[in-house]
């Protein structure tokens, strides 16, 4: 049977093998997809050793998407960009093809599952790490009108900005900023990539940059609200957490390995159930 896995350092906790379980019964694809805990130091050859054989395809979590960049052969134009591979599979040629899924996740979740038209849309990015930067160039490709970087690091969110313009052809529309130069204008939509829901901590930006026409999305997610979501809406905002964006990703990486799309309503469901 095609064998598929999730890689990370530490593992235990991921939700995707439930997930791509939950997909291949809904699909009926004949497939089992396992956790392999990645060891530093050894993890290209563990890349190698299992995508052979019955071995298809892996996805790639924390934090080896850097070193799956660097192993990636053949780098779609969003792992490009991105500078980070959450998808390897093999072509038939045999060379290592790699894929970025989390910045078509968010897009997808937004616009398939909650009706957003990001198209013209002012939007604040907060954060400036990897999670951050692989949902830029998806961003800008959806059309939205303005993407303001912000970073408590200023230079890091002008790295960023600098790292992408290449790839988008509307770089225009993208911008560097820190917490304290945002303004007062409400945004149309906020995502919260920092890393400061981990810690039950908020990015430090004004309650003004939220109105009650700002959907604000937290790329966290947790069995109860993030920090940050309950911010949102004690703002008046409306609040989204990041559970859409992990079962997206994998739904694009199930089609790429699979070329069969599943539906992913129900097993957002069982996922949501499963958290409690
Ligand atoms: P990831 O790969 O998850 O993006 P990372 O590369 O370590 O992780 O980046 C973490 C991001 O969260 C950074 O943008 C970081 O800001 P700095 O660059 O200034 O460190 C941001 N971050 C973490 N804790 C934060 C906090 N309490 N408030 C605001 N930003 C925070």
């Amino acid at each position: 049977m095609d064998q598929y896995w999730v890689i990370g350092n530490p593992i235990a906790h991921s939700k995707s093998p439930l997930i791509h379980r939950l997909f291949a019964e809904q699909t009926q694809e004949s497939l089992n997809y396992a956790p392999l805990l990645g060891e530093e130091g050894r993890f290209a050859q563990q890349v190698q050793e299992a995508l052979q054989g019955s071995g298809k395809g892996m996805n790639v979590t924390l934090p080896f998407k850097e070193q799956a960049w660097a192993l990636a052969e053949v780098r779609s134009q969003a792992a490009q960009a991105a500078g980070a591979v959450n998808t390897l599979w093999r072509d038939e040629q045999g060379r290592l093809c790699g894929d970025n899924t989390d910045g078509c996740g968010l897009v997808t979740d937004l616009i398939k599952n909650h009706h957003v038209m990001l198209s013209g849309q002012r939007v604040l990015l907060l954060g400036a790490g990897g999670a951050a930067r692989g949902v830029v160039l998806p961003l800008l490709q959806a059309g939205v009108a303005e993407l303001v970087i912000a970073n408590r690091t200023l230079s890091k969110a002008e790295t960023l900005v600098n790292d992408l313009a290449p790839f988008a052809l509307n770089a225009a529309r993208l911008h560097a900023c820190a917490f304290s130069d945002l303004g007062e204008a409400p945004f149309d939509l906020i995502i919260n990539a920092t890393s400061a829901s981990l810690q039950g901590a908020l990015p430090a930006i004004s309650t003004k940059l939220v109105s009650t026409h700002t959907l604000c999305y937290d790329m966290m997610y947790a069995a109860e609200p993030t920090a940050f979501c309950l911010w949102a809406e004690a703002q008046g905002g409306r609040a989204l957490d990041g559970l859409g964006m992990l079962i997206e990703q994998a739904a694009e990486a199930f089609y790429i390995w699979r070329g069969v799309r599943p539906q992913t309503a129900s097993v957002m469901q069982a996922l949501r159930q499963a958290l409690q």
